[in-house]
């Protein structure tokens, strides 16, 4: 068993009364791709806006490469990179400008900035597009857009929200390529997703939530396998059963 890079450990979250994350705990390995499952509004984001240094929890604490969220939040930021589930970027700049400016935030100085945009936009295939301007990109471009700035300053952990909602299987496998690829060269990844079959498909282990507890966690053959024959039953089944078939908006 690799060593952990993350632990967190009873982490708690309320919004007016209502208890969103109701105490997470888990571990994720270094150079582990670790799946966060839920329906809506299961607390997958509000997790790892914790874990990120976003918001900060009403009890518990994790520590990502050593360094405690509540005690050293600026170590666990330079370690992390965090690619939103809603899209945070400048529309009116280019893709580079927009990687340069996350990379400056990162506290890059402009030459490493614009050193490490020209590596990332190449990563994702972009590079012929790196003077224009977001506006005028399509949902795929802005995708990879977006996970090219989460990779600014080299982070050792990733945080993926939902990264490849709403786009075509080009743009999603090169999404999966990248993270595949990273993981190798050890970065260690949180991942949310709806798609089930991408769950199975690229996570080393996962978590399912809902209620802002964790319901289930382990591999994904091993869930698959808890239900039935595992080479029939999916991850959806098994997601299915675990959470319910009760709408949830
Ligand atoms: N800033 C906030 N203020 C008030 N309530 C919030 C806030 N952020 C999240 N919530 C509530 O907390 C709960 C968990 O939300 P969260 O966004 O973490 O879910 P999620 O699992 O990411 O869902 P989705 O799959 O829809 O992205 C929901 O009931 C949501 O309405
Ligand atoms: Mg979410």
């Amino acid at each position: 068993m690799a060593e952990n890079f993350l632990a967190a450990q009873d982490l708690q979250k309320s919004f007016n009364g209502n208890k969103a994350v109701a105490g997470v705990s888990f571990t994720i390995g270094k150079g582990e791709i670790f799946g966060l499952l839920g329906p809506n509004g299961a607390g997958k984001t509000t997790t790892i806006r914790i874990l990120s240094t976003v918001l900060d929890a009403d009890a518990g604490d994790a520590t990502i490469g050593g360094f405690s969220l509540r005690k050293n939040p600026a170590e666990v930021r330079s370690l992390i990179g965090v690619c939103p589930q809603d899209l945070a970027l400048y529309e009116e700049l280019s893709a580079l400008d927009n990687l340069i400016f996350f990379g400056r935030m990162e506290g890059l100085d402009g030459k490493e900035a614009r050193s490490q945009a020209m590596v990332n936009l190449a990563l994702m295939e972009l590079t012929e597009r790196a003077k224009g301007k977001i506006a005028k990109f399509s949902g795929g471009m802005k995708r990879r857009i977006n996970l090219a700035i989460a990779l600014m300053g080299n982070p050792k952990l990733l945080f993926l929200d939902e990264p490849t909602v709403g786009i075509d299987p080009q743009s999603r496998n090169k999404i999966f390529e990248t993270i595949l690829n990273l993981r190798d060269k050890g970065l260690t990844v949180l991942y949310t997703t709806h798609y089930m079959e991408e769950a199975d498909r690229i996570c080393d282990r996962v978590a399912i939530m809902d209620g802002g507890k964790i319901v289930a966690m382990d591999t994904p053959l091993r869930l698959r396998s808890q239900i039935g024959d595992p080479d029939k039953v999916t991850l959806e089944d098994v997601f299915l059963k675990l959470t319910g078939r009760s709408l949830r908006d």
